[in-house]
């Protein structure tokens, strides 16, 4: 689409009582500002601009991206000041459409609808509420034709009935807005430079004035406060959750699951209560989640089962695998087909062959595990001398025994087996069996102590 966005962003939100600016509050695990970034770009733009202010340069340091452009308004001296900060970097040839950086759930339908049409026109879009304390109201004419935008501090009692609100998007023609901007005044209750005083100046100028309305009532919403944060997150978490049950995914309750970035699933997926997606996550046909899981970019194979409690992040899990309840995969792991990773085992940078399994209380780290390997309850691999990580190589068919340390960098060989509690220091050969002696004693008459009294 061939207009310019800008985005304004340089009001303080005092209202949500924090030092972060407004725009880069988290919704669904992403700023703000970035939900309304991700819409603008989706309309392919001539151009992307952000006016920022209010939190120094947090704003850009934390989204600056090759394709927008950011310009700082200070002091902020209201809308229409804001706007012409950005002239000087985009298009003058072009419409410009205006979007607010604290109302984030806008979207893609509701703003090509806005920019649909032709020629000279100033189209705003509207909205009619049940509560429209606060907002700027549409004043129209007998012939239902938009005439003004009186803030609510400005507007009188009668004007304060109306119901139809300015939203603040709206799409200007490019030839007008250099002589709007520089004939707004600040001769208002708030002393500022109102945008919406554009109105008025295209009824002077013969402009036509549209508006249209957006495709669902919530897209509209701002934020201003914590509470109404809470309350778009509400939304959207409705939003996903039916996007999911309507892809056929069986979700244990609606209200209790938050996906903050990108879940595909594949078909008879079931997540139980209270889990959390974060980035990119890919769920394979019949894989189960159990409650309270925490996956982050993952992908996750067919009929695999992720019991409760279980945190996954940024790892490949194959198919038909078993992982929890309580199991932490971290960064670097990948998993083949039929891998088992039980109770308390952490598992890092490890590459694990089909079938096998590590289910009780383990740490591994660092390591390569061929096909069909056990480890035993408790056993770990000492990866970390102090200064340099080292890597543990377990072959095929290897049975390790419960709470043996692996010192690596070290191979146990194929088909080896390692008897519980050794202290492996060396390679370990292939087909044989391997232990660290430790002598059981028995100290004959020895007494428990007993408490003093
Ligand atoms: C504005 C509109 C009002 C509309 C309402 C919708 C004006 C004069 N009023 O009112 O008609 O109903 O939005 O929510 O436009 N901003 C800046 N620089 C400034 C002031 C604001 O960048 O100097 C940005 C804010 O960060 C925010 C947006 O502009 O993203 C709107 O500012 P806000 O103060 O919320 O405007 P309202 O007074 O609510
Ligand atoms: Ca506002």
């Amino acid at each position: 689409m061939s207009v310019n966005v800008v985005i304004l962003a340089a009001g303080q939100g005092k209202r949500m009582q924090s030092t972060l600016p407004k725009v880069l509050h988290l919704l669904a695990g992403v700023p703000l500002l970035s939900h309304v970034l991700a819409t603008a770009r989706a309309l392919n733009p001539a151009h992307i601009c952000v006016v920022y202010g209010h939190g120094g340069e947090q704003v850009p340091d934390t989204l600056r991206a090759p394709d927008l452009s950011f310009v700082k308004q200070e002091p902020q001296l209201g809308t229409g000041h804001a706007l012409k900060q950005a002239l000087p970097l985009i298009d003058g040839r072009k419409d410009t459409l205006v979007l607010y950086g604290d109302v984030p759930l806008i979207s893609e339908t509701t703003l090509q609808a806005l920019c649909a049409g032709s020629g000279e026109r100033l189209r705003v879009l509207t909205a009619k509420v049940a509560d429209p304390i606060g907002y700027g109201r549409i004043v129209r004419d007998d012939a239902n034709a938009i005439i003004a935008i009186v803030e609510e501090k400005d507007a009188t009692d009668l004007q304060r009935q109306i119901a139809e609100i300015n939203t603040g998007i709206m799409l200007l023609p490019g030839k007008r807005l250099v002589s709007w901007l520089d004939r707004l005044s600040n001769r208002n209750a708030q002393r500022e430079y109102y945008l919406t005083d554009v109105i008025a100046l295209a009824v002077k100028d013969n402009v036509k004035i549209e508006s249209c309305g957006p495709d669902d009532p919530s897209e509209i919403l701002g934020v201003n406060s914590m509470r109404q944060l809470a309350e778009l997150e509400g939304i959207q978490r409705q939003r996903n959750a039916d996007r999911l049950l309507d892809a056929g995914v069986a979700l244990a309750d609606p209200s209790r699951i938050d996906v903050r970035g990108d879940l595909h699933c594949g078909r008879d997926v079931r997540i139980d209560i209270n889990c959390v997606f974060e980035g990119s996550v890919e769920l394979g046909d019949n894989t189960v989640v159990g409650a309270n899981c925490i996956l982050r970019n993952a992908k996750i194979g067919a009929a695999t089962r992720v019991e409760p409690f279980s945190f996954i992040d940024d790892a490949i899990i194959g198919k038909n695998c078993r992982i929890g309840p309580y199991a932490r995969i971290r960064p670097g792991t990948k998993l083949a087909a039929d891998v088992h990773i039980g109770n308390f085992v952490e598992v890092k940078a490890a590459d694990i062959g089909i079938g096998s399994k590590a289910n009780h209380l383990s740490y591994i780290g660092d390591t390569t595990i061929g096909r069909n390997v056990n480890v035993g309850a408790g056993t770990i691999t000492c990866n970390y001398d102090g200064a340099n990580k080292h890597r543990t190589v377990i072959e095929d068919n290897v049975l390790i025994g419960s709470d043996v340390q692996l010192v690596a960098p070290v191979t146990v060989h194929a088909g080896a087996t390692i008897a519980a509690g050794a202290t492996i220091t060396k390679d370990v050969p292939a087909g044989e069996l391997t232990l660290t002696e430790k002598k059981q004693i028995v100290k004959p008459g020895w007494q428990r102590p007993v408490k003093n009294r």
